[in-house]
């Protein structure tokens, strides 16, 4: 027999939580979660929170800098939505428990990123991220109506092709994997994409293995729009240390007064923009990759020596102990860095209830192309997005659930046809590897039509044999990953290959400039269209 709920979340982070918080008030929720269930991009979020709360800030400057950073493809409507309720949806946050860094008089302590105007961003510490989650997940569990299922991976959509509106069938949920190994249909009359990032899909990244794009891939299959996927941030201050695997080094810390330096320990950012390390993220990125290739070193250092270690422990804990961990003392030696891929701007085409072009289907947080980033996502903007959205599309959803009656579909269960136990699991890992390192090399911070072409051109028979190896052989969870970064990978060439001009985190060499006449649109992508 099929689970059934009202509504089906896919993911356990900050968008997710948010959404099943409220909407448990309308209806029974699950929430699945591809492994543990705080573990995603939220929980590692280091910086903060960015939302106006101190009287010197506005809207309008909050606004005005995620535009600025956006590059001229954010749209408006998403921006102002999304700045404007955030601090609602932030004391909301602290209601709930949640606790921030505040100053002996009470009010919140305010840091800084790169792009930002002002000072307004709150945080928790350097582990804001750890704080979010503990919080949702706290009052996810005081609600009776909530149910969640860890370690079950969502496979695949399932849609009616009965029911169709302007073409498009409705979604009934997913097929999943229990840990178990057998899989099971997850029905729902609204279900709700959270499954984050896709930072796997290139071979240095800041996110945690469960980042590997199911949500994209998984709408895409299923016909949904998905946008601007050339638009993949990289984060310029990850740890470079061979031990480490993708620690982020917090854009806080050039906040607070960090310096970007050479090997020789000349500053080089004032030669790139006029607000030197604290330039937007594509800006920095750029800059460094362009440095590291002029000087042929493997890493650039960010030096924090002049805080001094009390400010230091004090403010950024985490940060501290794991470079000392790595024989690295940020107190009296600046930090190795490079950047790394960290955040998708693109994603599952939403309007601003989160609402997708399948029916029945919601998309929130990172998985989803609101609007609000355009070309650069402005720091610490996405927890924001997940708190907001999350929220919005309840509304959205709830109504589409009070209009909708009780389905009485029973879509078949899965078919596992002739699949059998798989004898070659090294055709999974070598695809793993292969995507990931030709994501890195050819379609990373600087790219060329012949990068992207060559790209294409390998991405397709990698597609092809995963194609094979996935209806020959029984589902495991990382032949999903595969298929799937698979698809994100080629998602983010196709969307790169259209795009004939340089913009926010699109840069190509072949055309260097941004071309407002062709560029300034979103690029959309359906399997369907
Ligand atoms: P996530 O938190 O990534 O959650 C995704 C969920 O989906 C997980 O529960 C996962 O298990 C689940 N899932 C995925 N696939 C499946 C599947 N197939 N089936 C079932 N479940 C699935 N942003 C800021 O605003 N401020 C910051 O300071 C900040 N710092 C960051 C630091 C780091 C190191 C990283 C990686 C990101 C940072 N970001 C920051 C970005 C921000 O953390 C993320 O964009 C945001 O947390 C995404 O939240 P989410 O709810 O959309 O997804
Ligand atoms: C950071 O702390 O540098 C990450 C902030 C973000 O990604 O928004």
């Amino acid at each position: 027999m099929p689970h059934r709920f009202d509504f089906l979340v896919l993911g356990g982070g900050v968008a997710g939580l948010s959404f099943a918080l409220q909407a448990a008030r309308h209806g029974t929720v699950a929430v699945l979660t591809k492994r543990a269930r705080g573990e995603g991009n939220t929980v590692h979020a280091q910086g903060g929170i960015a939302s106006v709360l101190a009287p010197s800030d506005s809207f309008d400057a909050h606004i005005e800098d995620t535009l600025v950073a956006g590059a001229g493809l954010c749209h408006r409507d998403a921006v102002e939505v999304t700045v404007r309720e955030g601090p609602d949806r932030v004391k909301e946050l602290v209601a709930l428990g949640a606790e921030f860094n505040r100053h002996t008089g009470g009010e919140f302590d305010l840091t800084r990123e790169g792009g930002h105007s002002a000072r307004r961003i709150i945080h928790s510490g350097d582990i804001t991220g750890r704080e979010v989650e503990r919080a949702l997940l706290a009052a996810c569990d005081e609600q009776p109506n909530i149910t969640f299922f860890p370690h079950t991976a969502a496979i695949d959509l399932i849609l009616d092709p009965r029911s169709s509106s302007h073409g498009r069938s409705r979604c009934l949920g997913v097929y999943a994997l229990l840990e178990s190994g057998v899989i099971e249909r997850f029905l729902a009359r609204v279900t709700v994409l959270a499954t984050g990032g896709a930072g796997k899909v290139y071979l240095y990244t800041t996110n945690p293995d469960v980042a590997t794009g199911d949500g994209v891939a998984m709408a895409y299959r299923a016909g949904a729009q998905v946008a601007n996927m050339e638009f993949y941030q990289f984060h310029p201050t990850c740890l470079y240390h061979p031990e480490a695997k993708s620690f982020l080094i917090s854009e806080a810390l050039r906040g607070e007064g960090g310096k970007l330096r050479l090997k020789g320990g000349q500053t080089f950012m004032e030669r790139y923009h006029a607000m030197g390390a604290l330039a937007p993220r594509d800006v920095v990125a750029r800059a460094i990759d362009a440095e590291l290739k002029r000087t042929g070193d493997e890493c650039v250092y960010l030096d924090m020596t002049h805080l001094g270690r009390a400010f230091l422990t004090e403010r950024f804990p985490n940060i501290y102990a794991t470079c000392k961990a790595f024989n690295i003392d940020m107190a009296s030696q600046p930090i190795p860095v490079v950047p790394a891929a960290h955040y998708q701007c693109g994603g599952v085409v939403t309007d601003l209830t989160g609402r997708t072009s399948v029916p029945g289907l919601y998309a929130v947080g990172e998985v989803a192309s609101t609007g609000l980033h355009g070309a650069n996502r402005l720091a610490s903007n996405s927890l924001l997005e997940g708190l907001v959205f999350g929220h919005r599309a309840v509304r959205a959803a709830s109504e589409e659930l009070a209009s909708l009656p009780h389905p009485k579909e029973e879509p078949p269960p899965w078919d596992a046809g002739s699949a059998v136990d798989s004898d070659e699991s090294v055709v999974v890992s070598h695809n793993w590897d292969e995507i990931r390192r030709l994501m890195w090399n050819y379609v990373g911070i600087v790219r060329t039509d012949k990068r992207l072409m060559r790209a294409r051109r390998r991405l397709e028979l990698l597609r092809e044999e995963i194609r094979d190896y996935y209806w020959r052989f029984k589902v495991t969870r990382d032949v999903i990953e595969l298929r799937n970064i698979a698809e994100v990978a080629h998602l983010i060439v196709d969307c790169a290959s259209r795009r004939k001009e340089s913009r926010g985190l699109h840069f190509t060499l072949d055309y260097p400039h941004s071309d407002d006449h062709l560029g300034q649109r979103d690029t959309v992508l359906s399997r369907g269209l």
